[in-house]
C-alpha cells in the first residue's frame, strides 16, 4: 500500500476530523525521519492504542545548534514512507519548514528546569526547539495519543511537562528503547559511526548495566559514577559528557542509591551517544 502523505495543517486536520466523525481514535508518532526499528516500534505501539496512526517527518531546524548536523541529517522520504506503510501507519504528515515556521513566526516554548541540565547544558536552545515543534505538532494533529521513545529520556520528560502545563488534550506514551544485539540503543545518528567506533559503542550498554548493578548493591553514588566514567574512557570513548543517577521525573541528581534513572551521554569522535536505563 502507498502511504498517503499530507503537507499542510489543513489537510492533516481534515483527515483527523473525518476519522473522528467515524468514531476512530488517532495516535501521533513525531519523527525527524531516517527511520529505524525504534521508530517503527512507536508506530506499532500507536496501532495498539488507537485505530489510526499518523507519523510526522520533519527535520526541525530550531532544535539544532549552529555547529550541529542539521544540513547533513539523513533524509529519505520515500524510504521512510515505505517503512511506515509496512509498520501499519495510515498517514504521513511531512510539512516544509515554511509550513511549520512561516514568515513572522516568533514563539518559543521554554519548559523550565527539566530542560536545563544534561542535554540542555550541552545543547543550548535544543529543548526550546523540541518543545516548540512538538507543541505545534500535537495541536496540529489533535490526536488522542502521541508516542515518544524513552531513548531521548530528557525529551520525553520535557514533553510530559509541557503537555501537563499547557493542558494539551493528548496522552503521552513513552515507549521502551529498541536495542541492537550488543545493547546499543537504535538511533539515526548511529549511521555516523565508523566500524571501529561501532565496536566501542556497544560498551556503553555494558558499563551502564554494571553501574546499575553496583548502585543496587549500595555504596557511594559519586564513586560508582566516577568508576563508570573511567570504564567508558578505558573502553575508548572520546569523552563522557555525563553519567548521572537522577530522579526519573525531575532529572535532579540523586545523592544516594535510590530508584531513578541512570542517564549517560558519551562521545565517539563527533558522535554523541545517549542512553538511559531505569534503576
Ligand atoms: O525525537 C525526535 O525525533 C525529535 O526530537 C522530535 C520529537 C520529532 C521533534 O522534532
Amino acid at each position: 500500500m502507498t502511504l498517503p502523505i499530507v503537507r499542510t495543517v489543513a489537510d492533516l486536520r481534515a483527515q483527523v476530523s473525518s476519522w473522528r466523525a467515524q468514531g476512530l481514535k488517532a495516535a501521533l508518532v513525531p519523527t525527524m525521519g531516517a527511520l529505524h526499528d525504534g521508530h517503527l516500534t512507536l508506530v506499532r505501539r500507536g496501532r495498539e492504542l488507537a485505530d489510526r496512526v499518523i507519523a510526522t517527518v520533519f527535520v526541525n531546524p530550531t532544535q539544532f545548534g549552529p555547529n550541529e548536523d542539521f544540513a547533513r541529517y539523513p533524509r529519505d522520504e520515500a524510504g521512510d514512507a515505505a517503512k511506515l506503510a509496512g509498520a501499519g501507519c495510515d498517514l504521513l504528515f511531512a510539512p516544509t519548514v515554511d509550513v511549520m515556521y512561516p514568515a513572522g513566526f516568533s514563539t518559543s516554548i521554554d519548559v523550565g528546569p527539566v530542560t536545563t541540565r544534561w542535554e540542555g547544558a550541552f545543547r543550548p536552545g535544543h529543548f526550546q526547539g523540541v518543545a516548540t515543534v512538538v507543541t505545534k505538532l500535537l495541536l496540529q494533529a489533535g490526536a488522542d495519543t502521541a508516542c515518544f521513545g524513552e531513548k531521548d529520556y530528557q525529551q520525553l520528560c520535557t514533553i510530559r511537562q509541557l503537555v501537563r502545563d499547557l493542558d494539551i488534550p493528548v496522552a503521552i506514551e513513552g515507549v521502551p528503547t529498541v536495542r541492537e544485539a550488543d545493547g546499543l540503543a537504535l538511533s539515526s545518528r548511529n549511521a555516523y559511526l565508523s566500524a571501529e567506533q561501532r565496536q566501542v559503542a556497544g560498551q556503553l550498554n555494558r558499563v551502564m548495566r554494571t553501574t546499575i548493578d553496583r548502585l543496587h548493591a549500595g555504596g557511594s553514588v559519586e564513586t560508582i559514577l566516577a568508576d563508570g566514567t573511567a570504564a567508558l574512557l578505558a573502553a575508548d570513548f572520546t569523552a563522557v559528557d555525563y553519567l548521572a543517577l537522577v530522579d526519573a521525573a525531575t532529572l535532579e541528581p540523586l545523592p544516594t542509591p535510590a530508584p531513578g534513572r541512570l542517564i549517560c551521554t558519551a562521545r565517539l569522535g563527533a558522535v554523541r551517544l545517549l542512553d538511559n536505563m531505569a534503576v
